[in-house]
């Protein structure tokens, strides 16, 4: 699948941009399906807001309950100050998660194969375990900013092995908030732990390290069917669309089973629905 100068650059940077990764069939199939989800979702059958600026706005519960199940968020600036839906309801949703993958036909069809099983191989992923799937809208006009993160902070391993599989389903660009990364900041450290008290059913995001976030990033501009994948520790954030264009894009998160994978993460899979692969 990889060369030997995309694997080098893959250590040397913690990301690859793989143009032209999807069909346009199963890019068409995925954004189709994408949008059904939100035309088959009853608001009132409750949702919360997501905001990454404030992880309270998530409800607790509502997010613990979303490992297994396939959920949709509201985008925070979707809802007035009384709760209430003032935009359009197919442009209401911040994303859709978290078990798309092993829940819907069409992203368990998108998420599998022997292309993706094979990329994981190259990446070092010796046995890999997709623990969550996202479909991450950013709305036009009101969809929200994604401050500097690293994905290991939702899914702690040790060793850390998570990698994240981002999917453009539509051309991500400057003006609808494309991705940015700080290429090589792997080699940093993991700043923060999103620790989950299951006996509690409370969330908090625990400081680990004082390392401030990067002064400068690139930006990652791609075109629909482009995967880009990133290591867990690479620091990457996205600006808010104020543009007419939705940024469409489906992520999977991937540990290795030979790592351990940590007790206080939030997404934990029982018996009724265990993690995984990608073949
Ligand atoms: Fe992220």
């Amino acid at each position: 699948m990889l060369d030997a100068q995309q694997i080098a650059a893959w250590h040397d940077t913690g990301f690859l941009v793989l143009p032209g990764f999807k069909p346009p069939a199963e890019l068409a199939a995925a954004s189709a399906r994408a949008h059904a989800l939100v035309e088959a979702f009853e608001p009132s059958a409750g949702a919360s807001r997501f905001s990454t600026r404030d992880r309270s706005l998530v409800a607790d519960a509502a997010l613990l309950a979303s490992a297994t199940t396939v959920r949709c968020f509201f985008e925070e600036e979707a809802l007035d100050e009384a709760g209430r839906m003032h935009v359009p309801k197919s442009q209401s949703i911040n994303k859709i998660g978290h078990a798309l993958h092993d829940l819907d036909e069409v992203f368990i069809a998108f998420s599998h194969g022997p292309e993706l099983a094979a990329l994981a191989a190259d990446l070092g992923l010796q046995a890999p375990q997709v623990w969550q799937s996202q479909l991450i809208f950013k709305q036009p006009h009101i969809g929200g900013e994604v401050g500097w993160h690293q994905d290991a902070s939702f899914f702690v391993t040790t060793p850390q092995t998570v990698t994240t599989f981002w999917f453009a389903l539509e051309d991500a660009t400057l003006d609808n908030g494309c991705l940015w990364v700080e290429p090589g900041g792997h080699h940093g450290p993991l700043r923060e732990q999103y620790v989950c008290d299951h006996a509690a059913g409370t969330l908090q995001m625990r400081a680990l390290d004082a390392t401030p976030w990067p002064a400068t990033a690139v930006p990652l501009p791609v075109a629909a069917g482009t995967l880009v994948v990133f290591h867990g520790l690479l620091p990457h954030r996205s600006a808010a669309n104020r543009s007419a264009r939705s940024r469409l894009a489906y992520t999977l998160h991937v540990t290795d089973g030979a790592a351990t994978y940590a007790a206080e993460n939030w997404l934990q899979r029982g018996a009724d629905l265990p993690v995984g692969g990608l073949d």
